[in-house]
C-alpha cells in the first residue's frame, strides 16, 4: 500500500477551532487530521484572490464561539455545531432534485446516480450549505458527510409550544424546527471553511472565486448539442449531422455514444475498426461541416483494451461489469489515460467528453459499483474513490485539453465540491420535467451546472416543453442514445422547436458574457431566484400577493390578472435568472399557465412585448409556442444572428444590441477568441461596455466603447434602441 492519500495533524481541538483567514472573506479551520486526498487539493486550482479582494471587506458572519465542535455517536463522531435562526433558510448541498430549501431535512451526502428519494443523495454532492442570511459553510472531505441543517433539537431546545397531541390538533407537525446545524464530520476530520457575504450571491461567489472562479466553457460548447443513437457508424452519424444543416436548424456538436468503443461496458477507449474505419477522417469531415465530436466514456476498463495491461496493478481491488477500476489518485495511473487519450482521441481533433457512469447505482434491478470496502493502490478506500471518481475524470480530461491551449466542454455524471472552473456539465437518467427545471436553479449554489437534457417524449406538447428549457440552460443537447429522436420528431411543433435552438444561437453573446462573469466573479451564469432578491423582498412579495395585491394586467395575450387566494409559500425554484437580465419561468406538459415572480423594476415579455410591474408576481398563459422569458427594462442584450454554428476562432458576425424599455441602460460584453486560453496571457479576452444614454436633445443613444473599435468576433454593429420584444426580429 503506498501512501499518496496521507494526513497531516492539525490543530483545532474540541475545546477550541481555530480559524484562519484563507483568503479575503474566507475563514479555514482544520479539525483532527484531514485526508490528503479531497475534492480541493483534487481539483488543485488557486483561489482567485485578486478576485476575492476585489469584494467589499468584510468580518466574520458568525460568532466563532457560537461555532463548536463536540463529540457524539457510537465512535465519538466529531460534530460541527453551528446555530440557526428561526427563519433562515438553507440552499445547497449539492445537485438536489426534490427540494431547494434544505432547512430542517438530514442531507447524507453520498455520490448516486439514482436519487430518487429526498435523502441528501445525488449525482453530486456538495457539503456546503448556503445560508439566506448571506453566508455558507464548506467540509472538504472524500468521505460521505451527514449534514442536520436544523433537523436535531436538544432537550435544552425543545419548546413547549410545539409539542402537539397528535390525537386532535391537526396542527401536529413531523419536522419542527430545530435551532442549529449539526454536521457529521469524517472520523479523522476535515477542513471545514465558511465563507463570508455579506448576501447570498456574495457569498456564494466566494466560494466559487476560492475554487478557482467558474468555468468559460468554448464559445461552441454553448450552442446545440445531438447525440447519436448508439451503435451508429460513422457514415450515420455525419448523415443525422448534415440532416440539421438541410434542415436550417443550428447544431455545434455531435456526440457518440456506446459503439465507437471496440467493445463497451466495459470500455476499450479504442475505436472500433467496422464503424469507424478511419477516425481522423471522421472528425476532420465533421469539422468541415462546422461540428465537433465528443465521446462517450466511462471509467472500467475491458481486458481488450490496450490500456488494461498498464492500469492493471495500478487498479482498484474490485471490478464493474468485468472492467478494472483505475486508481486515478496515481500519477502514473493518469500518465497511461493521458497518453492514450492524447493519442486516440485528443489528436484527432475530438473536442471533449461525456464522462459517463462514474456515479454507482443500487437499485434493485440494476445495481452495479465497486464497493465501499474496495481497496485502492493509493490508499484510497471505496467510499472515497466513489464519491471522487467524477471529480477525477473531470480534471483529468480538463488538464488533457489544457495542455493543448484548447478549452473543452463535456458532460459528467457525478461530481462534488470544488468543481466551480471544470467545464463539465451534470446530467441524469432520471426524467422528471420539474425535477429537471429545479436542478437548474440549485445547482447555481454549488459550483455546479446542470443540463435537463431531452430524450424522448410523450407527446408534442412535452417535447416542445422540455426543448424550450433545455434551450435556455448551461448545455442545450438532444440525447438520442436510445430513442433515435431529433428535433423535428414531433412535425406539429418541429417550427417551434427550430425558433427556440436558433434563440439559443441568437443569445449566444449574452449567455458568453454571463459565463465570463462567473470566471472572473463566480457569479454563476444562471440562477437561482434567491441570488436576486433579498428574504425581506420576498417576504414582502408573498405577502403583497397573499392581500391581492399582485399586478393585475388587462393584457390577455400572455397575461391574466391571477385569482390568488392565500397562498403557500414557494421557493420560486421553477424559475431561474438566465444572466443579469432575464427570468426564465418553464412551463411542464399539462400546464396552460404559471406564476411569475419578478424582481424589482419594470420587465418585457420577451417575447410578448408586454410590460409588467415587477416587484410582485404575474400569472401567464403562454401557449405550447412560447417559454415565458422576461427582460428587464433598460437591459442592452447582446445578440448575433442565427448561424447553423457558432464561427470558428477569427470569422466574424454581425453584433446586434438590443436595448428594452424607454429608460437608458448598458450591459458588459466579453469577447474573446473563444477557443484557447490565451485570455489568460494577455490574449484578446476582453470586456466591452455597450450603454444607451440620454444624449443632449433628450434622445437615447447606444455607445459601444473598449479596446479596438469592435470586439474580435464582430464584423458590425446594429442598434436596436427602445425594444419592448423580439418579436418583429425573429429570422
Ligand atoms: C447511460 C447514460 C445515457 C447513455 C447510456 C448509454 O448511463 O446516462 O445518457 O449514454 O448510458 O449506454
Amino acid at each position: 500500500m503506498r501512501e499518496y492519500n496521507v494526513r497531516g495533524g492539525c490543530n483545532s481541538s474540541n475545546a477550541a477551532l481555530i480559524w484562519e483567514e484563507a483568503a479575503p472573506g474566507v475563514w479555514r479551520s482544520c479539525i483532527g487530521s484531514p485526508e490528503g486526498v479531497t475534492p480541493l487539493t483534487l481539483i488543485g486550482a488557486e483561489p482567485d484572490k485578486a478576485a476575492l479582494e476585489r469584494l467589499e471587506p468584510i468580518s466574520p458572519p458568525l460568532r466563532w464561539s457560537d461555532i463548536t465542535l463536540e463529540e457524539g455517536g457510537r465512535n465519538n463522531d466529531k460534530l460541527l455545531v453551528l446555530p440557526l435562526d428561526g427563519k433562515e433558510k438553507l440552499y445547497g448541498t449539492g445537485l438536489q432534485m426534490l427540494r431547494s430549501n434544505q432547512r430542517g431535512r438530514t442531507r447524507y451526502l453520498r455520490v448516486n446516480s439514482d436519487p430518487k428519494q429526498d435523502t441528501g443523495e445525488t449525482h453530486a454532492p456538495v457539503p456546503y450549505f448556503v445560508s439566506d442570511k448571506g453566508y455558507s459553510v464548506l467540509v472538504d472531505t472524500s468521505s460521505i458527510v451527514t449534514m442536520h441543517l436544523g433537523s436535531t433539537l436538544r432537550a435544552a431546545d425543545t419548546d413547549a409550544v410545539w409539542i402537539r397531541d397528535r390525537n386532535l390538533d391537526p396542527e401536529w407537525k413531523a419536522t419542527i424546527p430545530s435551532p442549529r446545524v449539526e454536521i457529521k464530520l469524517p472520523r479523522e476530520g476535515a477542513f471545514v471553511y465558511l465563507f463570508g457575504g455579506p448576501t447570498l450571491r456574495d457569498t456564494v461567489a466566494r466560494y466559487n472565486l476560492y475554487c478557482g472562479g467558474g468555468a468559460l466553457p468554448p464559445k461552441w460548447g454553448l450552442g446545440f448539442w445531438h447525440r447519436v443513437p448508439t451503435l451508429y457508424n460513422a457514415e450515420e452519424a455525419l448523415r443525422e449531422a448534415l440532416e440539421y444543416r438541410e434542415r436550417g436548424v443550428p447544431c455545434d456538436v455531435i456526440g457518440l455514444e456506446p459503439g465507437w468503443h471496440s467493445r463497451s461496458y466495459p470500455v476499450t477507449c479504442e475505436w472500433d475498426g467496422e464503424r469507424f474505419p478511419d477516425p481522423q477522417l471522421f472528425v476532420r469531415r465533421m469539422g468541415e461541416a462546422g461540428f465537433r465530436v465528443n465521446l462517450w466514456e466511462h471509467p472500467y476498463v475491458s481486458p481488450s483494451s490496450g490500456m488494461y495491461a498498464k492500469l492493471l496493478p495500478l487498479s482498484g481491488s474490485h471490478t464493474v461489469w468485468g472492467g478494472i477500476v483505475p486508481d486515478y489518485a496515481l500519477p502514473e495511473a493518469r500518465e497511461v489515460y493521458k497518453e492514450q487519450h492524447l493519442r486516440e482521441h485528443v489528436s484527432l481533433g475530438v473536442a471533449g467528453y461525456k464522462l459517463d457512469e462514474c456515479d454507482g447505482s443500487e437499485l434493485t434491478n440494476n445495481a452495479w459499483m465497486f464497493p465501499s470496502h474496495a481497496r485502492f493502490p493509493s490508499g484510497l478506500d471505496g467510499e472515497s474513490m466513489r464519491q471522487l471518481y467524477g471529480l477525477m475524470f473531470q480534471k483529468m480530461t480538463y488538464d488533457l485539453y489544457r495542455g493543448e491551449n484548447r478549452r473543452t466542454y463535456g458532460l459528467v455524471r457525478a461530481s462534488g465540491a470544488g468543481a466551480s472552473s471544470m467545464p463539465y456539465v451534470l446530467y441524469s437518467d432520471l426524467y422528471d420535467h420539474k425535477q429537471f427545471i429545479r436542478a437548474i436553479s440549485n445547482a447555481s449554489y454549488c459550483g455546479l451546472l446542470w443540463t435537463p437534457e431531452v430524450r424522448k417524449a410523450r407527446n408534442a406538447e412535452d417535447w416542445v416543453r422540455r426543448m424550450q428549457t433545455v434551450c435556455f440552460s448551461p448545455l442545450a443537447m438532444l440525447n438520442a442514445w436510445g430513442d433515435g429522436t431529433k428535433p423535428w420528431s414531433f412535425p406539429e411543433v418541429a417550427e417551434v422547436v427550430r425558433h427556440y435552438i436558433q434563440l439559443r444561437m441568437r443569445l449566444l453573446p449574452y449567455l458568453y458574457s454571463a459565463f465570463a462573469e462567473y470566471r472572473e466573479k463566480g457569479l454563476p451564469p444562471i440562477r437561482a431566484m434567491s441570488f436576486e432578491l433579498s428574504p425581506a423582498q420576498l417576504a414582502d412579495i408573498e405577502a403583497r400577493s397573499a392581500a391581492g395585491e399582485h399586478e393585475a394586467s388587462v393584457d390577455t395575450l400572455d397575461t391574466v390578472a391571477g385569482a390568488y387566494g392565500k397562498r403557500k409559500a414557494l421557493e420560486w425554484d421553477d424559475q431561474y435568472m438566465y444572466g443579469n437580465d432575464m427570468v426564465v419561468a418553464p412551463l411542464v406538459e399539462g400546464e396552460t399557465e404559471r406564476d411569475v415572480l419578478l424582481p424589482e423594476g419594470v420587465w418585457y415579455g420577451l417575447e410578448s412585448g408586454i410590460r409588467h410591474i415587477g416587484g410582485g408576481i404575474v400569472r401567464v398563459v403562454p401557449g405550447i409556442e412560447r417559454i415565458p422569458v422576461f427582460v428587464r427594462e433598460g437591459a442592452v442584450i447582446p445578440m448575433m444572428p442565427p448561424l447553423p454554428h457558432v464561427p470558428a476562432n477569427g470569422a466574424k458576425t454581425e453584433l446586434h444590441l438590443f436595448h428594452f424599455g424607454e429608460v437608458p441602460g448598458m450591459c458588459m460584453l466579453y469577447d474573446d477568441d473563444g477557443e484557447t486560453f490565451d485570455y489568460e496571457h494577455g490574449g484578446d479576452g476582453n470586456w466591452w461596455r455597450a450603454s444607451v444614454e440620454l444624449d443632449k436633445t433628450g434622445k437615447l443613444r447606444g455607445r459601444l466603447e473598449g479596446e479596438g473599435e469592435l470586439p474580435p468576433s464582430y464584423s458590425s454593429v446594429v442598434w436596436h434602441l427602445r425594444q419592448t420584444s423580439l418579436l418583429e426580429h425573429t429570422e
